[in-house]
């Protein structure tokens, strides 16, 4: 409905909270250190390297097929995926290409190469290396793209059960084998933008799924993008501190049924 309220909230979209930011009183003008670029692993916390992807996944199609291709998918096969597959997925979603503590560049572009994101996953069904060793096993877990490595959360059950609720009901979501759940820490990007920070984190989101629906194709797996959430039942499943930590986007992924017309 085209009322005053949405009318006003479309000023979100556009970039004229720029000319009210004075730059020079930014934190980082300012001298504030920049925050960590990842969250913190504290000591109790168990960290499992994830497999090199690349003797074993072999993404196929060009980028005209894989663009073409590209679709939503909400229906995925019963089994788990490798871990290898995972390892790719995060690695074109959220990978650094030079590891450094101070500035990473990364498979997916930020503002101001802010990223202000982290990845968080529910693994639904246990994930084994292609040696058939379980090396992720049910539960909720977080990427750490410096050690492109994991480490484990916690493991609520029934998982599928609180995945959905999180996803305001939406059950293909709880359904899938490995759910991504993208949270932002906005400080990382006001820290240099100030209020004009708001929407840049969501354009990186969405380069952010992108990717992930792109390299999902490549390996026969399938995506959606899901922005319809419950935000206080997805916060409080993975124990995030909003307003300085919440999700803003999720995408349950696995392998696609072959033949498969819906939607
Ligand atoms: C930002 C965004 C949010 C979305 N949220 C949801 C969602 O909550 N639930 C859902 O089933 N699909 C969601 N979708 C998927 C869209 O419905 C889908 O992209 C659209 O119907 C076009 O289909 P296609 O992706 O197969 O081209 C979302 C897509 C985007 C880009």
């Amino acid at each position: 409905m085209r009322n005053k309220e949405t009318i006003e909230l479309r000023r979100h979209l556009m970039d004229t909270v720029r000319r009210e930011i004075d730059f020079s009183q930014t934190d980082q003008n300012l001298g504030v250190p920049m925050p960590p670029i990842q969250k913190e692993v504290t000591k109790d916390q168990v960290l499992i390297k994830l497999p090199s992807w690349q003797e074993v996944v072999t993404p196929q199609g060009t980028l005209d097929y894989l663009i073409r291709n590209r679709r939503s998918y909400r229906k995925f096969e019963e089994k788990a995926m490798g871990a290898e597959e995972l390892s790719y997925l995060l690695w074109a979603t959220q990978g650094i290409r030079a590891p450094s503590p101070k500035r990473t560049l990364r498979n997916a572009p930020s503002a101001g190469n802010r990223h202000s994101l982290e990845t968080y996953l529910a693994i639904t069904k246990p994930m084994a290396n292609e040696k058939g060793e379980i090396l992720f096993k049910r539960g909720l877990w977080r990427y750490l793209p410096l050690e492109h490595a994991l480490v484990y959360l916690s493991s609520p059950e029934p998982l599928e059960t609180y995945v959905t609720e999180a996803a305001l009901g939406q059950a293909f979501v709880g359904k899938a084998p490995v759910i991504f759940l993208w949270s932002t820490l906005p400080y990382r990007t006001e820290w240099r933008y100030s209020k004009a920070s708001q929407k840049v984190i969501a354009l990186d989101a969405g380069h952010v799924c992108q990717n992930l629906y792109l390299a999902a194709t490549s390996i026969g797996c399938g995506t959606c993008a899901v922005a319809a959430y419950d935000q206080e039942a997805a916060d409080k499943l993975l124990d995030l501190p909003n307003p300085d930590e919440f999700i803003i986007y999720m995408a349950p992924v696995g392998k696609i049924i072959q033949g498969n017309s819906e939607d």
